[in-house]
């Protein structure tokens, strides 16, 4: 069953910095079993704004069994959807909310030695992440390394502070900041993959003994952060990552190939599969993407980032050929059993069909 919009009504915000807030829903008893969610989920928010429909998704900074489903939003100079939040959004409100999605979850059992790297509001995802795994498993240890620019900008600085407190044999929290001085110079500026490298020969961090290392903030972090750690002998398998843009809009996709710009001029067409029902629409050489093509048509398929990014689009290639304009969620099994992500297919047949329900 693809994933619905549900409303919800806002019952608290908090401020975090001068930037930023923690929003809190409601959520009723009804929708309770559909707002369950995994530590690192998100949850994609929409609004209209000047007539258009904005969405934007947000890493859920609650744990499971906490009493208040809640996120973390930082305000960004050119991100609308953040500045409504930010500056417009009251309690009693309500808003948009698709239940959680994401792949980006620890998992919890018997024991686990995580190390978490964020940057920003990256926080959030890591935030549940921590308090889950400190919380559900007694031996576990988790090492934080999170960037910002200063102390003023650190979001939930308090309840990491009470997590320090809490855990303080099995937390360990590193602040890297980049324009207000520490004593130690090592933990003054960005996160990169050097500094990560600096801090494990410290012995500060130790990736190559931990289960996982969960990688969140700004792509060129992540890659820089991720091939130092591979080639300090961190299997791949064990690093994931969470990326998003600063602004919040989505990256520039690749120019279609010659072969996507044959197919739209011989007319192809695109056959959808959507909780059971199927749908025909024709790409034009105005759509960049299916997902351009079925919103011209006024199909609405699911959607968050449109960015490559989020992974809410995904579906099945079912019948003919497509290809992708880029791909940051995807897992490379995904696409060898035929998963794309309809934001940024092009069909490079002259048909194409796509499951929507596929699992
Ligand atoms: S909508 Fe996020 S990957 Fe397609």
């Amino acid at each position: 069953m693809a994933l619905r919009f549900h409303e919800l009504r806002v019952v608290d915000i908090e401020r975090q910095t001068p930037e930023a807030v923690a929003i809190a829903f409601d959520v009723p008893d009804d929708l309770r079993e559909t707002f369950a969610f995994r530590p690192g989920q998100y949850l994609t928010l929409a609004t209209t704004i000047d007539g258009e429909d904005i969405r934007r998704s947000y890493s859920i900074c609650s744990a499971p069994g906490e009493d208040r489903l809640r996120v973390g939003v930082k305000k960004v100079a050119d991100g609308r959807f953040s500045r409504f939040v930010n500056d417009l959004l009251s309690v009693g409100d309500t808003i948009r909310v698709m239940p959680p999605e994401g792949r980006f979850t620890s998992l919890i059992g018997p024991r686990h030695d995580y190390l978490l790297v964020a940057s920003g509001s990256g926080i959030t995802p890591m935030l549940s992440i921590a308090k889950t795994v400190l919380g559900h498993e007694p031996d576990s240890t988790v090492t934080l390394i999170y960037g910002n620019r200063s102390t003023e900008t650190i979001m939930f600085r308090e309840e990491l502070d009470d997590l320090k407190d809490r855990y303080m044999q099995r937390f360990s929290l590193i602040h890297l900041l980049s324009r207000e001085k520490q004593d130690v110079d090592l933990l003054n500026g960005r996160i990169d993959g050097e500094r990560v490298r600096l801090l494990a020969e410290r012995g500060l961090v130790d990736p190559k003994g931990c289960d996982g290392v969960f990688l969140c903030g700004p792509g060129e972090m992540i890659d820089d952060v991720s091939t130092m750690l591979k080639a300090y002998g961190v299997d791949g398998d064990r690093i994931r990552f969470e990326r998003f843009t600063p602004s919040g809009e989505a990256p520039k996709p690749r120019a279609p190939s010659v072969a996507a710009r044959q197919a739209v001029e011989a007319g192809a067409t695109v056959e959808v599969l959507l909780d059971g029902v199927r749908r025909n629409f024709a790409m034009g050489e105005e759509d960049a993407t299916v997902l351009d093509a079925a919103h011209r048509a006024g199909i609405e398929l699911p959607y968050s980032c449109a960015g490559g990014m989020c992974c809410t689009c995904r579906c099945r290639v079912v019948e003919g050929e497509s290809e992708l304009a880029v791909n940051f969620s995807l897992e490379p099994w995904e696409i060898e059993a035929g998963f794309t992500l309809a934001c940024q297919t092009r069909p490079t047949s002259d048909r194409l069909v796509l499951d929507f329900d596929a699992a």
